[in-house]
């Protein structure tokens, strides 16, 4: 069945590799997600946010999950390690009804409550959820960017002197951390950034890898999280405005410092708008060669093969965290 992210966790810090939290909203992303790692023998977060409960359903969502395992079985993997996980939960309730519902991992976001609030919040849901042999991230530190339709209005990052506070007081088992990596496909506005000048290309702000040390000291082998991780591709990006799209600028966090970020303690690391790139890409070329084509299982089948080279991507080539099953 289902795992927890507990000994996953463990042995990602150990060995320097980070696990991929993709999420998913469709068949299609499920199945391109659970190929991917049965490829590569990796262990996987298939995560879900309240944007993804409200446009499958819980319920749909619970079970696809259940039915990844078994998919995964099918593809001859003995042993697969997948983890269905809540994507920021928002509310005790919300976290409640799905660990009620075999989620094996949530997350309590109470990143924009005032401290004492949300080291109160994400108690009760750690003491909650490990009596299901649940476990929880918590966050701490705030992303810009754009989260289930709210838009942070100013970031700011983690600050390193309240972690062994706020982990010890929660009981939490993952901290999800704001370091400067940033929700969607328009991470750093143009401003932010400086221009390759060969290339003409967006180069974005290093992430603050000294406040990512600084917590690994204080709170040693804890398994820190990055939410906010896609790179962006500008493969896809490029074929999006090629063939009617119109994404000016959209510039994510380079691979390079995710792979740098994987060897640390991070050992969570969310992806979600490379998938949609990767999906929307792949139709709109599909639909502009063949302008006939009216099945969804025509333009669909480039779109999970698509997102399944990304995974693999992702995996092999960035975290690391294959041949680990
Ligand atoms: O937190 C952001 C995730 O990418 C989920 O996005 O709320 O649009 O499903 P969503
Ligand atoms: P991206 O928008 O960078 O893919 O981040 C996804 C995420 O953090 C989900 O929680
Ligand atoms: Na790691
Ligand atoms: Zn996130």
């Amino acid at each position: 069945g289902l795992v927890n992210t507990r000994e996953m966790f463990k042995k990602a810090v150990a060995g320097g590799y980070a696990i991929p939290a993709f999420n998913f909203n469709t068949m299609e992303q499920m199945q391109a997600i659970v190929m991917a790692a049965v490829e590569t023998k990796s262990p996987v977060i298939m995560q879900v946010s309240r944007g993804a409960r409200n446009y499958a359903n819980p319920t749909i969502l619970r079970y696809m999950a259940e039915g990844a395992v078994e998919y995964a079985k099918e593809l001859g993997c003995p042993n697969p390690e997948i983890v269905l996980h809540l994507d920021h939960g928002d509310s005790f309730e919300t976290c409640k009804s799905c660990i009620d519902m075999g989620f094996s991992s949530v997350m309590i976001d109470g990143s924009s409550l005032p401290y004492e609030e949300n080291i109160a919040l994400t108690k009760k849901v750690v003491e909650y959820a490990h009596q299901y042999d649940v476990t929880v991230e918590a966050e701490l530190g705030v992303l810009a960017g754009v989260e289930d339709e709210v838009v942070a209005e100013e970031s700011h990052y983690t600050k390193p002197e309240e972690v062994i506070d706020f982990a010890t007081r929660t009981g939490c088992d993952s901290l999800a951390i704001s370091i400067g990596t940033s929700h969607g496909a328009y991470k750093f506005t143009p401003d932010q950034c400086t221009r390759d000048p060969k290339t003409g290309k967006l180069v974005p702000p290093p992430l603050a890898f000294e406040i990512l040390h600084e917590i690994e000291e204080k709170l040693p082998g804890f398994p820190i999280v990055l939410h906010g991780s896609s790179s962006v591709p500008q493969d896809c990006v490029d074929t999006i405005n090629e063939f009617g799209g119109k994404l000016p600028d959209a510039v994510g966090i380079p691979e390079e410092q995710l792979r740098e970020a994987s060897k640390s303690a991070v050992c969570k690391i969310n992806i979600d708008s490379d998938s949609r790139l990767a999906m929307t890409a792949a139709i709109r070329k599909y639909l502009a060669e063949n302008p006939s084509h009216f099945d969804p299982r025509q333009y669909l089948t480039p779109a999970r093969e698509a997102m399944k080279q990304m995974y693999i991507h992702k995996i092999v080539d960035v975290l690391g965290s294959n041949d680990k099953l």
